[in-house]
């Protein structure tokens, strides 16, 4: 029995959801650890397609327990949404359990995610909207309100009694916004609460118990390690930790707890929002990635910004996170070009680098130096075994696996879970 954490190596919606889907088969527990419904995870299962925004991809699985952990945070309306709607297309959600401990996205979060973005205009993040930030920035500030305080109507209405007016002053002076009274908050959320209730859990005593009794645990990742907020372009980042240090932070256990940890990576690169990206192509290289891998976002439909795959970030984000092995996602999307180009250095300031420098102007500033790959024009969606990639698919997987110095576990060929060359165990570490 193993616990494996399945994160981003690039900056999200590097194709997650569907490794998380595949391992979950075989997992006793999956916990997600950090993020919140900024993120978008898409699972196709025959026809279905189901959207996964907070609740853990391994949801689609009956006999699998899902734990929103300590680390996330839960805007209490999409998770009922997120409930109701998988409750209507027939999936069990017997199993899903949120920790007492996750910070709650109030509706005030939520309002000033939005002013604060708008507020800063051409410096705005491009943040998902979703409140993520201002609700993390409480939990820093120690005036967070946590899942406990809201299934708890008085102990919710006495944390807001002392949050509100703090954040009173915000909405009226700073963007003069309406107030919001205490109940008005309450009448709210207060529709959540009866859903929310019988699901919450001690989150960190579930996942030590799980580890204790040697079960097969999933940490499922959200967003890339390049939003990470310590480790990220910031400030154009968001506000958690995307990296696998954080499935322990997140949870409860302890550094030595994580047996492997899966880098997921797309066969090139995409971003949504503000900042530095020294591998975008603007020309019609970066046009092409978009429409071939339809590149919109999930959770807020933005035409995500595209460039080649970039090995100097992967051999930095197989380092931050201790990537046991890489699952490379999308290969197929490049099946018609006659050449790919993979960034393996930068120049910056007159000397050559392989890794991302950690100040974001000296990143900005980096130019990629690039080299060129035979394309296989053909198609790879059938691919099922190694030996089912024609040489040059074959050589491109190889380089990238040397440039970033890791082992390549498993390819995506299209988006189905069958689609999968499997190339070693991942959870083998
Ligand atoms: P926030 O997480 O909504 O605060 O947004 C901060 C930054 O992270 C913005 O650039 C978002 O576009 C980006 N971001 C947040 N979640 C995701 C994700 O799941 N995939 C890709 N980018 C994300």
């Amino acid at each position: 029995m193993s616990t494996t954490a399945i994160v981003g190596t690039q900056w999200g919606d590097e194709g997650k959801g569907r490794f998380c889907d595949v391992l979950a088969e075989d997992s006793d527990l999956v916990v997600r650890f950090q993020g919140g419904n900024n993120a978008g995870h898409t699972v196709v299962v025959g026809d279905e397609v189901f959207k996964f925004h907070l609740v853990p991809s391994g949801i689609l699985r009956p006999e699998t327990i899902c734990l929103l952990a300590d680390g996330t945070v839960i805007d209490p309306k999409v998770l009922c949404s997120e409930i109701e709607e998988l409750r209507g297309r027939g999936i069990d959600t017997e199993g899903l359990k949120v920790s007492g401990s996750a910070h709650v996205i109030m509706p005030y979060h939520v309002l000033l995610d939005q002013l604060e973005e708008r507020s800063k205009g051409d410096r705005a993040i491009g943040t998902t909207a979703r409140g993520i930030g201002p609700c993390y920035a409480d939990k820093a500030s120690r005036v967070g309100i946590r899942v406990w305080d809201l299934v708890d109507r008085d102990r919710l209405a006495r944390q807001l009694g002392q949050v509100l007016p703090r954040v009173n002053v915000l909405l009226e002076h700073l963007y003069d916004a309406d107030a919001m009274t205490v109940d008005e908050v309450i009448d709210q959320v207060a529709p959540f609460m009866g859903t929310i209730e019988p699901l919450v859990v001690d989150g960190r005593a579930l996942v030590m118990d799980a580890v204790a009794s040697d079960a097969e645990v999933l940490f499922e990742g959200a967003q890339g390690t390049f939003i990470d907020l310590d480790h990220g372009t910031y400030p154009f980042v968001t506000s958690s930790h995307p990296i696998s240090g954080a499935a322990t932070i997140g949870t409860g256990l302890g550094p030595l707890d994580l047996d492997a940890v899966l880098g997921i990576a797309k066969s090139y690169t995409t971003r949504v929002g503000a900042g530095p990206f020294p591998a975008e192509a603007f020309d019609e290289d970066g046009d092409r990635l978009r429409e071939s891998g339809a590149e919109f976002g999930t959770t807020t439909g933005r035409a995500r910004r595209c460039g080649w795959f970039d090995s100097c970030m992967l051999r930095t984000a197989v380092r931050i996170n201790s990537v046991s092995s890489l699952a490379l996602t999308k290969l197929d999307v490049l099946d018609e070009l006659e050449t790919i180009r993979v960034v393996t250095a930068y120049e910056l300031d007159g000397e050559l680098i392989d890794y991302v420098p950690s100040d974001p102007e000296a990143f900005g500033r980096c130019v990629p130096v690039y080299e060129d790959f035979a394309g296989w024009q053909e198609s790879l969606v059938e691919a099922r075994e190694l030996d089912d990639l024609p040489a040059s698919a074959h050589n491109y997987v190889e380089a990238i696996s040397t440039l970033v110095e890791a082992p390549i576990s498993a390819i995506a060929v299209g988006p189905e879970r069958e689609q999968t060359v499997w190339v070693e165990d991942p959870a083998e570490g």
